[in-house]
């Protein structure tokens, strides 16, 4: 048997809105390592590994370990990531140290908070006559030495601002937008007390705090938010 690490996004927080694929890994797995309170438990106790492991707190040398020795043992072992794993999941370091002890690793792909906070803000993130771009993006912070929000927000594109929730006064200063400019906060995304919070560049930070938005939320900030007065025209794909 090939001797193999399955990377499974978990999806934004509904634990519906893992992907098949995922599920049926999740369910079938022997060894359970997931990505502490971004993952729903709802979804975690779907699964009926042995072993369940929170990766919150280990370090990368403490999960490679965990990894390898399950690997080792003939188990089945999955690595569960919240949203879509390729988004500030920090896999590839991962993925170096298993390959370097011949383990592979296939990546199941999951719905991203990012699609999470576009379907309750009932939009889209490109939009013809307003915006054909999306940028993610995320501030810098404890492991982040410099951003590019300032450079970025020049380009009138939309934008996705990730980990940043308690720190929305410092972003939205660094916007180049013009302050009216639409935004919105959306907090936990897809779960049951997802709330959101609608303003411009000028006052959304100060909206979102208010409503005690200080963790696991996405800024948006664009003229999507706002399609009708922002220039919104129908597409030929209908046409
Ligand atoms: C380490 S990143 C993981 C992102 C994840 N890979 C994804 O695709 O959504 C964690 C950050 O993602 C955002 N996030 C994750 N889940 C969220 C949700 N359900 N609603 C809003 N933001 C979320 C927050 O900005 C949080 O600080």
């Amino acid at each position: 048997m090939q001797r193999k690490v399955w990377f499974v996004g978990a999806g934004p927080g509904d634990p519906d809105l893992i992907t098949i694929k995922g599920l049926s890994l999740l369910k079938k797995a022997d060894v359970l390592i997931y990505a502490g309170s971004l993952v729903n438990p709802v979804l975690i106790a779907r699964s009926e590994a042995r072993i369940k492991l929170d990766s919150w707190g280990m370090d990368l040398e403490e999960l490679v370990l965990a990894m390898e020795s399950a690997v080792n043992a003939g188990k089945m072992v999955v690595r569960l990531h919240s949203g879509d794993p390729s988004l500030y999941g920090a896999i590839v370091e991962q993925i170096d140290e298993l390959e370097k002890r011949g383990i592979a690793v296939d990546i199941v792909p999951g719905v991203s908070s990012l699609f999470a906070a576009a379907a309750a803000l009932g939009t889209q993130l490109t939009l013809r006559g307003v915006s054909e771009s999306l940028i993610v993006t995320r501030p810098a912070g404890k492991t982040l030495d410099h951003d590019q929000i300032r450079e970025l927000s020049g380009h009138g594109a939309t934008m996705v601002i990730f980990l940043g929730a308690e720190k929305l006064g410092e972003i939205t200063k660094k916007l180049l937008c013009p302050p009216d400019t639409p935004a919105a906060v959306i907090y936990h995304a897809s779960w049951p007390d997802q709330k959101i919070v609608r303003g411009t560049v000028g006052d959304i930070a100060k909206k979102a705090t208010d409503n005690g938005i200080e963790r696991t939320a996405l800024l948006v900030v664009g003229g999507v938010l706002d399609p009708q007065k922002r220039g919104h025209t129908r597409s030929y794909l209908y046409s």
